[in-house]
């Protein structure tokens, strides 16, 4: 069976997904300040690289695990409602982009299996 990275459209659709995506999360005030110190064009890399593996395609991911790579940030009060905000721009990412519902749906449960560990819980 097609993993979901296939059933996306590969590396061209996860490309366009996360510039979108960043896009959005850069642009809500809500969510922004936690990338004030942040070089976007490494973040934007890792993250197609993380979601790439997270989908199941090609395993080029070579940043933190997501527990680590977020408790400086879970310090700075990082909690549910910047989770969700980040979540709610992924989903909208895939649906400005055409993704199917049931892959949409798909989706978001990878980055929920994130929450825990991205909040230190
Ligand atoms: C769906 C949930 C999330 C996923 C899959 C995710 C993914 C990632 C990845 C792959 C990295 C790179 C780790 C590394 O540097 O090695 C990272 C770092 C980071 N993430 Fe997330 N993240 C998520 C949620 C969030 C949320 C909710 C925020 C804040 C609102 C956030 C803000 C950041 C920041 C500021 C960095 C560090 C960038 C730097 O090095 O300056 N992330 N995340």
């Amino acid at each position: 069976m097609d993993s979901l990275y296939e059933k996306l459209g590969g590396e061209d659709a996860v490309n366009s997904a996360v510039n979108i995506f960043y896009r959005k999360v850069l642009k809500d005030e809500t969510i922004s300040q936690f990338f004030n110190d942040t070089d976007m064009n490494k973040q934007i890399a890792k993250q197609k690289a993380f979601l790439t593996m997270a989908f199941g395609g090609p395993n080029n991911y070579t940043g933190m695990d997501m527990r680590k790579a977020h408790a400086p940030l879970v310090k700075k009060g990082l909690n549910e409602s910047h989770f969700n905000a980040v979540a709610g721009h992924l989903q909208a990412t895939l649906e400005e982009l055409g993704v199917a519902a049931d892959l949409v749906k798909e989706v978001m449960v990878v980055a929920g299996s994130t929450h825990d560990d991205i909040l230190g819980l």
